[in-house]
């Protein structure tokens, strides 16, 4: 949905040009965002595409003033966006759900963005709380369903607020988003390890694993993540459906643990894990773990995809409000996912400077990843990775 501009005349260059809504949110959102901006800026300056930033004041702010969280007229405009780049959405003045339902839940619905992607990434010099783990052994990405399960907001009351209330909350689980969702892991398990040589598949690795036995060492390898000992019919339907489609993968190791002891293992053995498939609200949970384990929630990004229209991109760490105006809060995750989104419109190069140059900035500058201990302030952050870029084209 790129749209591009006439070629000029002088050079005959076709520029690609991708409309950005960008919405900053609340909290420290947009000085995030602000962040994020400035280095793809930077980097497509040189990269032959641009991007047009379209803002976009939904949040917190906006509902306190007029009362309204998604309106149908803004909803229209960003079917219409080649990607969403979003800071945070949560108020401390807003009662819980309002805005999280009303605006991040509205557009991962209404778009359709059927997987959470997020990668769970150890960078150079990055503090891990898991003793003796480094960058080669937290590698890993989480395919997270985005649209049912618990999520779907499927329940109801019965006798509210007396002694006897019944409180409902149904997981919904579809064949057909089941299915989607499988089979997006697979294709992107098998182009993960394609697009990593770097990493081949481990020797030995699958060869007569139980399925209910731990995850082996090696890539690309799927793991089903469940509880099909007490989900018995939803998680019945996702093993199910994803030994069906493994069979037409053979290039792909599979793997099936329990959530319980995935949480286990991402802490003790988390080398095991190449790709997780799970749904909404395990992904949820275990990317929160996943993001102490890459070094917190001022790095770890993530993608909301609708691989057939539009997806979004978000740190996935919230507004913090207590950080915000200071300049405090780390932009690295609001810049991973900036490189993220270049990823799915397809300008994979400018990704993979995107993240060396962040990968230098961890390496060689920050202190922490903390707010308000990297050593830098938030723009200065962002500042480094544009160097970094620099330096990079110019070697
Ligand atoms: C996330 C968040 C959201 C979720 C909340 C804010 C609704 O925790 O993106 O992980 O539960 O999906
Ligand atoms: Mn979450």
């Amino acid at each position: 949905m790129a749209t591009r501009t006439t070629p000029q005349p002088s050079t005959h260059a076709v520029t690609r040009t991708y409309r950005i809504a960008v919405i900053p949110g609340d909290g420290t959102g947009p000085e995030v965002i602000r962040e994020g901006c400035k280095v793809l800026d930077a980097l497509v300056k040189r990269e032959g595409f641009r991007l047009e930033w379209r803002p976009y004041d939904l949040g917190g702010a906006r509902y306190l003033k007029a009362g309204e969280t998604l309106p149908d007229s803004v909803l229209k405009e960003l079917r219409e966006a080649d990607a969403i780049y979003l800071g945070a959405i949560g108020h401390p003045d807003v009662k819980p759900g309002i805005l999280e339902q009303g605006i991040l839940l509205a557009l991962r619905f209404e778009l359709d963005q059927y997987i959470n992607l997020r990668p769970v990434k150890l960078y150079p010099g990055v503090w891990t709380p898991l003793k003796d783990k480094g960058p080669e052994d937290i590698d890993f990405v989480v395919v997270r369903e985005n649209t049912e399960g618990l999520y779907a907001g499927v329940g109801g009351f019965l006798r509210k607020g007396t002694a006897e209330e019944v409180a409902l909350q149904t997981s919904v689980n579809t064949r057909h988003g089941v299915e989607r969702c499988i089979r997006f892991a697979f294709d992107y398990t098998r182009k993960r390890a394609n697009g990593n040589p770097s990493t081949p598949p481990h020797p030995g690795a699958g060869c007569g694993v139980a399925r209910d036995s731990a995850p082996q060492a090696g890539r690309r390898k799927l793991t089903l993540v469940g509880k099909t000992n007490v989900l018995t019919y939803a998680h019945d339907l996702w093993q199910r459906v994803f030994n069906e489609v493994a069979a037409e993968y053979p290039d792909v190791q599979t793997d099936y643990t329990h959530v319980d002891a995935c949480c286990m293992w991402m802490v003790k053995n988390p080398e095991w894990f190449d790709v997780i498939v799970t749904d909404n609200m395990f992904g949820d949970i275990i990317t929160d773990l996943g993001a102490m384990i890459q070094g917190g929630m001022g790095i770890a990004a993530g993608g909301n995809l609708n691989p057939q229209g539009v997806s979004m991109f978000e740190p996935i760490g919230g507004s913090a409000p207590k950080y915000a105006g200071q300049g405090v809060i780390n932009p690295l995750a609001a810049i991973c996912a900036g490189g993220m989104m270049l990823e799915q419109l397809g300008e994979a190069k400018a990704a993979q400077e995107l993240e060396r140059a962040v990968m230098q900035v961890t390496a060689t500058k920050l202190k922490s990843l903390a707010a308000g201990q990297m050593g830098y302030s938030t723009s200065e952050v962002g500042d480094l990775v544009v160097q970094a870029l620099a330096h990079a084209s110019a070697g």
